[in-house]
């Protein structure tokens, strides 16, 4: 009976009061943190705000706020706010402190083609469903041991890219080195995933889907009205969520085919006793993990976004590594001196010597640093105001980490020459703890795939260094190689790198 009645009480009076209590504190901090004011910016124009300021290459216009405005600036495109943080001190309070506040994702209409975002770990909201993915992320997929089963897939792909780019020497004299890089990637994502050589002259939904993915990752970079203005997206005025529609449509309807092949074959990998990406999806499928089960589509959607999120990112690093190698054949010079004497002159290069190889390391450190393939990583989103560096965000707010800025700051020593050996006597790697290099992200959402992107580095580049010779094709000298950058969904070399390999060992 007491209880009984203590119950009524309870339910009847404390609870709405304890409610009303945490609300009005809620709106009382909320009002709190709106009376603060906002980030400093450049004033924009009525309507469009600052949307025709950024101009063909908005890393570097918002790079160059800073001087004027500080670590942390505020601009408008539309009606969409944004906070651009410029500093690795802006950075270390963004991901120690408020990561949570911040761990929403922008969605623009291109990622809402086909409702990929709903099913999509990237650009999924921070909630159970995210949570769910990335722990199999995280304990299944992208682990030490699985990679290390997957090694001898790598090493085919590898010797695969190294035979492609000596007939093409052979025929042409010159190579193009990101075409070979991104050829690689994508068979070893694919071998990986579904076990299979999407790129295998023999098949033609390969050759296809591999060509939507390239579609697709040009249309997400594209900036769309439709994104800074709501009330157009109806109009779709560039029609890029139309073509968006097409390929994520026409790319899931592929992968549901290579998911059905693989449930018909799965007995035989079994047998083998070899699990690829796929085979451990499949496990979860339909399954309940953290209250969310995972779907079909769900899956389809996640294997191409692994496509996605592995390819851009991975080709153009090689390529930035090669450009700034053959800007200094001295530096060049120093990681093929180390390849002899850790590997062996004419012994092929493998995982397990990564270990050993520091100049390596830090080549690929370095370039990172200069070119980060996500300038603004993937675009935040405040999901609750929040007081930051003294700052009102509010709720909704669009959060681009600079992270190409971070890598540029100041306070690196000698910041826009290439200098390897500044991290050869340094801890700072770019793992999530060292905000000055967060080629990565970091918190909560730092790229899931940092162990296996961080192997494709290692092995893909110093497979290139140690096999073959690189000279610059044509009348171009080190000193005149075009640098420029282009904008896509990763930053590109805007002139794709020629150069001429020499093998070094048969
Ligand atoms: C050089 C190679 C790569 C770079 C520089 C890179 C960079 C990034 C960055 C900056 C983010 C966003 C981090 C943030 O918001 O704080 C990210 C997220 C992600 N990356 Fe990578 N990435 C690379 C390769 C890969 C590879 C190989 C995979 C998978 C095979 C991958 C899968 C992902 C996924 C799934 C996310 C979303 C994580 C989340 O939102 O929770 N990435 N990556």
């Amino acid at each position: 009976m007491e209880k009984v009645s203590s119950f009524l009480l309870w339910s009847s009076i404390l609870l709405p009061a304890a409610l009303i209590f945490l609300l009005v504190r809620k709106k009382r901090k909320n009002v709190g943190i709106r009376s603060r004011p906002r980030p400093p910016g450049p004033r924009g124009w009525p309507v469009v705000g600052n949307m025709f300021d950024l101009g063909s290459v908005p890393h570097l216009t918002l790079a160059a706020l800073r001087q004027k405005h500080g670590p942390v600036v505020s601009l408008q495109f539309g009606s969409m706010k944004t906070v651009v943080v410029l500093s690795a001190e802006a950075a270390t309070e963004l991901f120690k402190n408020h990561d949570l506040s911040f761990a929403g994702r922008t969605i623009t209409e291109a990622m809402r083609g086909c409702s990929f975002n709903e099913s999509s770990m990237a650009l999924g909201q921070y909630g159970p469903y995210w949570r769910a993915l990335r722990r199999i992320c995280t304990t299944e997929l992208f682990i030490n041991r699985r990679l290390n089963e997957t090694v001898s897939i790598r090493n085919k792909c590898v010797d695969d890219m190294l035979r492609w780019i000596a007939e093409e020497a052979e025929e042409k004299g010159s190579v193009e080195v990101i075409r070979f890089a991104f050829l690689a990637v994508f068979n070893l994502v694919s071998n990986l995933m579904l076990s299979r050589d999407l790129l295998d002259p023999q098949s033609k939904e390969g050759a296809e889907f591999f060509r939507l993915n390239s579609t697709m990752a040009g249309l997400s970079g594209k900036p769309n009205v439709a994104d800074f203005f709501p009330s157009l997206r109806w109009l779709d005025p560039q029609g890029i969520r139309k073509k968006m529609d097409e390929c994520v449509g026409r790319a899931l309807e592929i992968a549901s085919g290579f998911v059905e092949d693989h449930i018909q074959n799965q007995s035989l990998g079994e047998e083998i006793g070899k699990k690829d990406f796929l085979d451990v999806l499949l496990e979860f499928r339909g399954e309940v993990k953290e209250r969310v089960e995972i779907s079909d589509r769900d899956l389809k959607v996640l294997i191409l976004e692994i496509f996605l999120a592995a390819t851009d990112t991975t080709t153009s690093t090689i390529e930035w590594a090669m450009a700034e190698l053959l800007r200094n054949p001295g530096l060049m010079s120093k990681v093929q001196a180390e390849l002899d004497q850790v590997v062996g002159r004419g012994i092929k290069i493998e995982e397990k010597h990564m270990e050993g190889l520091p100049y390596l390391n830090a080549v690929i450190k370095e370039t990172l640093r200069l070119h980060p393939p996500l300038p603004f990583l993937i675009p935040r989103r405040a999901v609750e105001d929040t007081e930051y560096m003294g700052y009102s965000i509010v709720k909704d707010t669009q959060v681009l980490v600079h992270a190409w800025a971070i890598g540029r700051d100041p306070s690196w020593d000698d910041p826009l020459s290439f200098k390897p050996e500044r991290f050869l006597h340094s801890d700072i790697d770019y793992r999530g703890h060292h905000f000055q290099l967060i080629p990565f992200g970091a918190g909560r959402r730092m790229c899931a795939g940092l162990p296996l992107a961080d192997r494709m580095l290692h092995l893909l580049l110093g497979s290139l260094l140690h096999c073959f010779d690189w000279t610059l094709d044509g009348n171009v000298m080190p000193e005149t190689l075009d640098m420029e950058e282009r904008m896509g969904i990763t930053l590109h070399k805007a002139i794709p790198l020629k150069a001429i390999p020499k093998p070094r060992m048969a």
